[in-house]
């Protein structure tokens, strides 16, 4: 892999060789966690900060854009520091800055990606703007031999989509869910029962206790590899409603049960219909929404079909930005301007 880079001061060119070690630390900040690491050669990481506002947004059952914004303001200086503390290095020791584009929360992202550009101007190394959604399915290469091409399946709190990943630089998205992301939709059935935000993670917790097979749940007729979540999530609404016994552990491990076998299935089953049609025989999962104890499951259990499946790490499932450093070194022609903008959306 051959790449070349520039740096913003002296317009010096960076040439990167598969045979140099390429040390790049990254910002995300593009919801609600302000994290900065470092990683070597698209798969080491050196150092990893994520700080959290979690607890903040728990107040409000949801992330609040301007509180998120300042939130990261306050954490971002910090964050790098710290990076740069575990790693012992310093910006002279870095080959490249790089820093989550879009999408996101437009606020939020401002605050990484700015700060990202300051430093790649202060040490006059190279910019790398990424995408956020390419960044988790990058997440797969950390510690792996990964290598496309791939199937990937996203899955976070603002996507679904199955993704054919054909060489490091392309990835092409295939099809993705037409209302709810699915972890939108844990987030909100969560909250139905009365867990905390962000309730996927206490759903997937509350469901192993559950019977799957409790209550039958409707899956949307959309396109091939298309997903549709919001009718589920109303037919969830109408049993809580009519239950008598809503508060009980009983009840609220079986629907998360029923619910997690019916979303688990629908996603896998057409992650495997992709593989077939592209004659593709390696998976990878992304996204925080990947940390699911059944989804993780039923992706593995592919490898019994002669599959070779990847998952990010816990901690690389959610928002981080050592995936956003691997992309920074496998995607390095995505926005590697400085005039480059914040998006909220995938254009
Ligand atoms: O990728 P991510 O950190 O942020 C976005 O870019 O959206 O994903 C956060 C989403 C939330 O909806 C959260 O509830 C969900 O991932 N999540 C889970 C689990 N862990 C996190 N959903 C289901 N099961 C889990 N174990
Ligand atoms: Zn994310």
């Amino acid at each position: 892999m051959n790449k070349i880079l520039y740096t913003p001061i002296s317009n010096k060119k960076i040439e990167i060789t598969d045979s140099d070690d390429v040390y790049i630390m990254a910002l995300e900040s593009s919801c609600d966690e302000t994290a900065c690491a470092i990683v070597k050669n698209g798969r080491k990481v050196i150092a990893n900060t994520v700080a959290s506002q979690i607890d903040t947004h728990k107040t409000f059952g949801g992330v609040v854009p301007e509180v998120a914004a300042r939130e990261h303001l306050d954490a971002v200086n910090l964050v790098i520091e710290e990076t740069f503390q575990k790693a012992n290095m310093s910006g002279n020791d870095i080959t490249a800055f790089a820093a989550t584009v879009g999408p996101g929360l437009v606020g939020c992202l401002l605050v990484g990606l700015n700060a990202a550009k300051a430093l790649a101007l202060s040490y006059d190394k190279p910019f790398i703007g990424i995408n956020h959604l390419n960044s988790h399915v990058c997440a797969n290469y950390i510690d792996t031999d990964l290598n496309p091409p791939f199937m990937a399946l996203l899955i976070s709190g603002g996507h679904t989509q199955i993704i054919y990943v054909e060489s490091y630089e392309k990835q092409e998205i295939l099809g993705g869910t037409i209302d709810d992301a699915v972890g939108e939709a844990y987030d909100k059935v969560a909250r139905l029962i009365g867990l905390p935000y962000p309730g996927g993670v206490h759903l997937d917790k509350l469901a192993q206790y559950g019977n799957p097979n409790s209550y039958l749940l409707p899956t949307a007729h959309v396109g091939e590899f298309e997903f549709s979540f919001s009718g589920l999530k109303t037919a969830v609404l109408r049993i809580v409603k009519a239950e008598k016994h809503p508060n009980t552990d009983e009840f609220k491990q079986n629907i998360s049960a029923s619910f997690q076998e019916n979303v688990s299935k629908n996603l896998i089953s057409k992650l495997e219909k992709a593989c077939e049609k592209y004659n593709i025989k390696q998976i990878v999962l992304a996204g925080g929404v990947a940390a699911n104890s059944e989804i993780r499951a039923k992706a593995f259990a592919l490898q019994a079909k002669g599959y070779k499946v990847f998952a990010p790490q816990m901690k690389y499932c959610t928002d981080n930005a050592a995936m956003v450093a691997s992309a920074g070194y496998f995607m390095t022609n995505t926005y590697n301007d400085l005039g480059v903008e914040v998006f909220s959306r995938t254009k």
